[in-house]
């Protein structure tokens, strides 16, 4: 079993001589011997050296097969407070999002802001909600748009390991920089949790908490802010509702009547806090047979059309039954994330559009 620990430690060993800021490491996944990493160098001149250099270490510690992804660094990366390697100095042990930031300084609040705020919803847990939220807002950057997720699930957060992140964020001048991946720039609870711990906290301490992640991140220009809810109508939602009463919404559902009756209540809650709805997703529509090609209700039928006409707002879209056909050693692993030119992905592209059609942007 080689671990990640174990991974990182050979690799520090090679760039020991390095300074910090010479060479960092993202996106580290280590799974079955098989290493995938992204190496940030500030010059491409020590590449061959350092590729091979970093290919034995890897080989020697037990990997079995290695995948590098080199890139420059940006020169916004290696300066301020936060330009440690990733890897050595997690902004986490520095605790970023923490007290003064409860003000809502940051302009993505600013009422001239032109950002669409869209808040992903459902009823019930499980539906899909950080699925759909992380592959729209995957699609909207294919688009061209500037994209951002904020993981409001606090308890529950996900979207990190669905998008395949193993980083932290750096602090900039006591600024958070979001992480980047697939062009969405993301930040989550999971960034400042330590080895997966649960978090015991009661309501108005989530409610802080996100709004900190208002004011304490430096979000730059964004076009769309995705918020992933956590499922129901709880204090999370509650709290988005008045923090941004401004934001859209989608409701996620499944075709199941149970799961369509209960994503109602959500979708009540949006229409009674003034939220406009975008529209409806229902994911795990069917499944398509992989021999005939014909589609299969599994969970049922109907139950996003039923929910759609009880909001009086569209499907926007029927995502079917499946996993991305994602590998770890390729350049851009993820869990969760379809390829544009996948039948799914094809789809949530598909649903970009209407997103953007309805958002006027
Ligand atoms: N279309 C799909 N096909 C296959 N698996 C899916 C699909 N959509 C989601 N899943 C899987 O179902 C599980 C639940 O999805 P996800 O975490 O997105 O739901 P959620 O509504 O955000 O859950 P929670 O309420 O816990 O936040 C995950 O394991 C995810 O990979
Ligand atoms: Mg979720």
């Amino acid at each position: 079993m080689l671990t990640r620990e174990e991974a990182l430690e050979a690799v520090g060993s090679v760039t020991e001589a390095y300074s910090a800021d010479a060479v960092q490491f993202r996106d580290v996944v280590v799974k079955d011997r098989q290493v995938s990493l992204t190496v940030v160098l500030a010059s491409a001149e020590t590449k061959p050296a350092l590729e091979s250099a970093l290919r034995e270490a890897l080989t020697q510690a037990g990997a079995e097969a290695v995948h590098f992804r080199f890139r420059e660094a940006q020169p916004a990366q290696g300066s301020g407070a936060g330009s440690a390697a990733a890897n050595k100095q997690p902004a986490a042990e520095s605790a970023p999002v923490q007290g003064h930031g409860a003000g809502l300084t940051s302009s993505l609040l600013d009422p001239e802001s032109k950002v669409e705020f869209i808040a992903v919803a459902s009823g019930k847990g499980g539906v899909g909600k950080s699925t759909v939220t992380v592959n729209l807002a995957v699609a909207l950057a294919r688009k061209g748009k500037r994209v951002g997720i904020m993981d409001a699930d606090i308890y529950g957060f996900s979207v990190p390991d669905m998008m395949g992140i193993e980083t932290r964020p750096e602090l900039v001048n006591d600024r958070v920089i979001p992480i980047e991946r697939f062009g969405v720039k993301v930040i989550s609870m999971g960034f400042f949790v330590e080895d997966n711990s649960p978090i015991v906290w009661r309501g108005p301490m989530l409610g802080k908490m996100l709004r900190n992640f208002f004011s304490e991140i430096e979000w730059g220009e964004l076009d769309y802010l995705l918020l992933d809810l956590p499922p129901g109508t709880g204090d999370v939602a509650l709290d988005v509702h008045q923090i941004i009463p401004q934001s859209k919404e989608i409701i996620v559902t499944t075709p199941h009547a149970t799961a369509a009756f209960v994503a109602a209540r959500a979708g009540a809650m949006a229409i009674k806090t003034n939220h406009e709805i975008i529209g409806v997703v229902e994911n795990m529509a069917y499944y398509k047979c992989s021999k005939c090609g014909e589609p299969e209700y599994i969970f049922g039928r109907g139950g996003g059309a039923k929910l759609a006409e009880s909001l009086h707002a569209d499907l926007l879209a029927q995502i079917p039954l499946g996993q991305p056909d994602n590998h770890i050693s390729e350049p851009d692993f993820s869990p969760s994330v379809y390829k544009a030119e996948s039948e799914t992905g094809q789809l949530y592209l598909e649903l970009a559009d209407r997103v953007i059609d309805r958002c006027g942007k």
